[in-house]
């Protein structure tokens, strides 16, 4: 059913920015429990998804990796601190959710964990006996591969060496080679690359039997980092459509740092405009904060129906910026039912404050209905060509509206 999943954005939470190496299956099962308990489940948030370091660390640092990695047919072994894989994704399931797992074609990944290079068929068969339904496929150490380096060799594999992926051919072929694995396997297991936009990924993600693809670095819980990402992901846009995403990476909202040791939140407006942008741009959803430490804010954030309709519009197609006036910039997204989602996002400095009427730029044309979405609320009618909007955006914030024709 490869061309029949994901139809629309993946919805959920990732352990990576919270707990990067870290990550347990105790802490994996709370944050499970947490999305039910806070109402998140109600919303359309429904994979959690274990990022890297649930695998045997070459490091040996911790004591439950000591053992062997793979068993004398290849196949990867579970470890103390995962000890019991299909019994943690029986628990998601048991509480309606999805479980997703992470590997890297090279020999490890970039946290210096065992990769799938040499097995990905009895990784592939791994993950779909024990139960998941998603995987990140992440570059890591493919690029030492590529430059002939000892596979083995953790020293060197470990300095992540990027160039290979340039080369169009080889950057595919690991991507494809476990894409076909997964369509073979007796469940439905969407599959997202994450090598960072390296060879225009949005380009072949489909061939390589994708869904979804990571666009651009990863991102960190500060607004530079948000701003950068944002600002890079319209090359991309044409080629999103249902079941085929581009990925901006996690939502960097609520208090967010690894292991909690640095803990750190983006301010509410940059919180406001991040969300608001990646539900324009109908980016998978995944909520990278710890869930047990969810506040109130945030998650009233997250469980806005309204701007998660957006995202999840059946049209499947991704907003840009049809227009930039000073730091404001307008992205304008085509929804299912004829009217259009509108983020004024402001990425300067100093507050936005102008009367605003250029709709035929938008492509809004005749009398219209404003929602604003935030607020759930009809704001304002009127005449394109005619009546003028007064915009009052905050630093690094967002109005974010819907025009539908007067009527309607
Ligand atoms: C790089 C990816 O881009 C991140 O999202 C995360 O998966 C780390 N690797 C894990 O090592």
């Amino acid at each position: 059913c490869g061309d029949k999943i994901a139809l629309t954005p993946t919805m959920g939470w990732n352990s990576w920015n919270c707990f990067g190496h870290e990550v347990s299956a105790d802490k994996v099962k709370r944050a499970a429990d947490a999305l039910v308990k806070s109402g998140l489940i109600n919303h359309g948030w429904n994979y959690i998804n274990i990022d890297d370091s649930w695998q045997f660390n070459r490091d040996g640092k911790d004591p439950s990796f000591q053992g062997e990695m793979r068993d004398e047919n290849g196949y990867i072994l579970t470890n103390s601190k995962f000890p019991d894989m299909k019994g943690l994704t029986d628990y998601f399931h048991s509480l309606g959710l999805k479980a997703g797992i992470y590997s890297s074609p090279g020999p490890w990944t970039c946290g210096g964990c065992a990769g799938s290079y040499g097995y990905e068929k009895q990784d592939a068969e791994s993950y779909a006996k024990w139960g998941f339904d998603y995987l990140k496929y992440d570059w890591c150490s493919y690029g030492g591969v590529l430059n002939g380096l000892p596979e083995n060799d953790p020293g060197k594999v470990a300095s992540l060496n990027f160039q290979g992926g340039r080369d169009l051919d080889k950057g595919v072929k690991p991507f494809k080679l476990m894409g076909d694995l997964l369509k073979k396997q007796p469940r439905d297991i969407v599959y997202n690359l994450c090598q960072y936009g390296m060879g225009d990924v949005w380009k072949w993600g489909n061939d390589a039997g994708a869904q979804s693809w990571r666009t651009t670095n990863d991102i960190t819980d500060s607004w530079s980092s948000v701003r950068g990402i944002a600002l890079a992901q319209d090359k991309a846009a044409p080629w999103t459509k249902p079941g085929n995403w581009n990925d901006p990476d996690m939502l960097v909202v609520g208090v967010v740092g690894w292991g909690n040791a640095h803990p750190s939140r983006l301010k509410p407006d940059e919180q406001y405009l991040h969300i608001s942008l990646w539900s324009i741009f109908s980016a998978p959803l995944l909520i990278g904060c710890d869930l047990e430490k969810l506040d109130a804010f945030t998650l009233n954030l997250l469980t806005n129906d309204e701007v998660i309709a957006v995202n999840q519009d059946a049209l499947g197609q991704q907003g840009t910026c049809l227009q930039t006036i000073g730091d404001l910039r307008i992205y304008v997204k085509q929804l299912e039912d004829g009217s259009k989602a509108v983020a004024f996002a402001n990425f300067g400095r100093d507050k936005v404050n102008i009367s605003y009427k250029d709709f035929d730029k938008l492509g809004i044309k005749g009398k219209q209905t404003v929602r604003d979405l935030w607020r759930q609320k009809d704001i304002t009618r009127l005449d394109v060509g005619k009546d003028a909007i007064s915009l009052e955006v905050p630093v690094h914030g967002v109005l974010y509206n819907k025009f539908r024709a007067a009527g309607k």
